[in-house]
């Protein structure tokens, strides 16, 4: 894929704008990435804080020639390569299902991703926020999420970040649309996170709420919970908290 990043000072939302241009028929590879984001998106609706300096804000757009029950890996194979991007500067990364990459389990990345019916076929926005800076973050989120520069006491520019981290999505983008690419992208995500088998959870999808074991990934990335009789529960689409030894 060739890669083509397109830097603006302020936008609404680097997602936003990654959609417009896919629906204009930019091809695979073109990147947004913004200094500054006026109505950055978390998902379900949520605001991402998005002040100039203190993050990276960027989103890539894809034309998976994929089975489109495998789509939902595109955010599996983003989080791969977060992860390998911040591991790359010194960090020990874990990654929560199904999109937040971790640092001392904290939140220090959030992917969010999005679809577009284009002229050219199905487009998939994959935006991906890093948290550089943590000094302004809102007392909200203090408690719940790290950033860059508290875990390294470093700073790295978003240019620099972007670079690294379009090189690990073209890697493992590459992996996912080849051969056995979905299970590869499975594999790589298990070996990078400690939510796959085994971690006690609490999620949270649609009106359910779902207690138990985490028990791997179904074929397309869904999570697999196993409560205490046993009973399976895949979930698709939902939010996932660790439960600690008291809860
Ligand atoms: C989440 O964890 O809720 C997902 C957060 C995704 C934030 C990024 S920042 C770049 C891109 N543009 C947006 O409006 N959102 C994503």
């Amino acid at each position: 894929m060739n890669i083509t990043v397109l830097t603006f000072d302020t936008l609404d939302s680097t997602n936003t704008e990654a959609l417009k241009q896919a629906r204009l028929g930019a091809d695979e590879g073109l990147c947004v990435l913004a200094d500054h984001q006026t109505a950055g998106r978390g998902r379900n609706g949520r605001t991402w804080i998005s002040a100039k300096g203190s993050g990276l804000y960027f989103s890539i757009v894809l034309r998976p020639k994929i089975d489109s029950k495998y789509v939902p890996l595109i955010t599996l194979m983003t989080g791969v390569a977060v992860h390998d991007t911040l591991a790359g500067i010194g960090l020990r990364p874990d990654i929560k299902w199904v999109n937040d990459v971790l640092a001392n389990e904290k939140k220090i990345s959030g992917i969010l991703a999005e679809t577009a019916e284009t002229s050219k076929g199905l487009a998939v926005v994959a935006g991906i926020g890093i948290n550089i800076r943590s000094s302004n973050f809102p007392d909200e989120i203090a408690d719940i999420a790290t950033s860059i520069e508290h875990e390294t006491g470093r700073v790295i520019s978003p240019a620099k970040l972007a670079s690294a981290l379009t090189g690990f999505i073209n890697y493992f983008y590459d992996i996912l649309t080849g051969e056995e690419g979905p299970a590869k992208v499975l594999s790589a995500w298990q070996s990078r996170s400690t939510y796959f088998s085994g971690k006690k959870v609490k999620a949270w999808s649609g009106n359910e709420t779902i207690t138990g074991t985490t028990d791997g990934l179904e074929a397309n990335g869904a999570l697999r919970i196993r409560d205490e009789d046993g009973k399976l529960t895949i979930v698709h689409a939902g939010y996932v908290e660790r439960l600690r030894q008291a809860e």
